[in-house]
């Protein structure tokens, strides 16, 4: 048998398998290979960013100061002791960032708009240069034919409402739809996609019950009330913008996870566990946008937080979902843990990330069919994939092979889902640059360019060029 007829083979019943769930090989990652490697035209190819990553000049122009300002000042909170000052420099600099953009072959951008630029302490007064920069960067990128994705909120909350209680405030989510609606009634004759939330569920646990990322709160009551406040916030926000524009796209972007019990002798307790952290992690934010419920043991932790009607808010139709998919979780039970869950060890003899995570193109098979089987089959963007460099202080890695296999390798995935049934338009690598990757400041290293003064081009950033152009993913050696 040639090799093309062996995967021939290999696919010939992968539909049907991938939408049985069962066609994940989840020890070896290896993902089912498409029956094709050609992805249609139209097909959206870009990067993701986000703001307090790349823009640094933190003072200027009237941005006002958000949670990450003052988390990543706190002694002993960013591994290299670094800070956001100054970043890839893309306040000054986005002309270069869409120079890449379109050398890169690109034909959108996901970037994020800051928050606390535009209205410095989160809602009263607009900051007009805040907003001049975003149409600077806008006009840019509609000239060299890269349409916007902006998202309105990644992590970096204006300080100002976090000193008023925060997402564990119900009126931050009101203030959510306010400036919800300044940015469409500004940007919006230019912008027409729009992403409401970044990641909510790991700005709810990093950042308010593990204590690791900016608010650096460890309050596990907070669970419940910040993820329906954020919840709440979206769905206020996906209203002002329709009724600002009724040609807008509007979407969301989750961090999807299989979640799967660590396989010791505990395996019947951690499936439980396994459960509930789905629960808490998955359906805590789909649930809510995609069916209007809760899941039960995020009801319980919401608690009176969730008042008559605030499901109805939170239950909105959306133009696209948002997928952000890095790798699977593993977990087990821990008596010592917040509702007993601990994250486990990932099995052995799986490839590992920089981060320890499986690497698993299968597991985003495995989303992106779930999401067709139990949430009625949105239309997707992959709003986020890509992979880290080893942690290291020294100089980013320019012959990235690693990070040419992983990204065919889940590309491989996410077009046998295609071919599975799954509406899968677009795809965004994070990242363009190396940035600056919260508590591990400058040491981990996601770019196909390097953050140095000319943004050196690393291998991958010519292998992207390449699928841009054709369309067609390369079988690799
Ligand atoms: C995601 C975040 C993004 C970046 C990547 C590596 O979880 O949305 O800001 O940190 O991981």
């Amino acid at each position: 048998m040639s090799s093309m007829s062996r995967r021939q083979a290999l696919t010939a019943g992968a539909g049907l398998a991938l939408l049985a769930g069962s066609a994940c090989d989840s020890k070896t990652g290896a993902a089912i290979g498409p029956q094709s490697r050609q992805f249609p035209a139209d097909f959206l190819w870009g990067t993701a960013t986000s703001a307090f990553q790349i823009e640094g000049a933190l003072a200027e122009d009237g941005r006002g100061a958000t949670i990450w300002d003052v988390f990543q000042n706190q002694p002993g909170r960013i591994n290299d002791g670094s800070t956001a000052a100054v970043a890839c420099d893309s306040y000054h600099r986005a002309r270069d960032d869409t120079a890449l953009l379109s050398g890169a072959g690109c034909n959108a951008y996901r970037f994020s708009l800051a928050w606390s630029r535009i209205l410095p302490d989160g809602a009263g007064a607009v900051n007009d240069n805040g907003l001049d920069y975003y149409k600077r960067l806008v006009d840019g990128l509609l000239e060299s034919a890269i349409t916007p994705y902006p998202t309105l909120f990644h992590w970096d909350l204006p300080q100002a409402l976090f000193e008023k209680g925060g997402w564990a405030n119900r009126e931050t989510a009101q203030r959510l739809g306010d400036y919800a609606a300044i940015v469409a009634k500004s940007l919006g004759d230019r912008v027409k996609n729009f992403i409401i939330l970044n990641e909510a569920a790991v700005h709810t646990i990093f950042g308010h019950v593990l204590g690791m990322h900016a608010p650096g709160l460890a309050d596990a009551a907070l669970l419940g009330p910040v993820a329906h406040h954020q919840n709440l916030a979206q769905g206020l926000a996906i209203t002002a913008l329709r009724s600002q524009g009724s040609d807008f796209a509007i979407g969301t972007s989750l961090a999807l996870m299989p979640i799967r019990p660590g396989p010791n002798w505990l395996e019947p307790v951690n499936a439980f566990v396994a459960d509930r952290f789905d629960q808490i992690w998955n359906r805590g934010y789909l649930d809510p946008l995609l069916l209007g419920t809760y899941p039960q043991s995020v009801g319980d932790a919401i608690g009176k937080a969730l008042r008559p009607g605030d499901l109805e808010t939170a239950h909105q139709k959306i133009d696209f979902l948002g997928v952000n998919y890095y790798a699977p979780a593993y977990v087990r039970f821990s008596a010592s843990s917040p509702a007993f869950i601990a994250l486990d060890s990932t099995p052995k003899e799986v490839e590992l990330d920089a981060f320890q995570r499986h690497v698993d193109p299968a597991g985003l098979g495995q989303v992106l069919m779930r999401l067709h089987k139990d949430y009625g089959n949105p239309k997707i963007l992959i709003t986020e994939n890509g992979v880290s460099d080893p942690f290291a202080t020294g100089p980013a890695i320019l012959d990235d092979k690693f990070r040419i296999t992983f990204l065919r390798r889940h590309l491989e995935a996410v077009k046998a889902a295609m071919e599975a049934g799954s509406p899968v338009a677009g795809f965004f690598i994070w990242s363009l640059i190396d940035n600056w990757e919260w508590t591990l400041g400058y040491t981990s290293k996601f770019g196909l360019c390097a953050r140095d003064a000319t943004r050196t081009q690393k291998a991958s950033y010519a292998w992207f060029q390449a699928l841009t152009q054709s369309g067609m993913l390369d079988l690799g050696a």
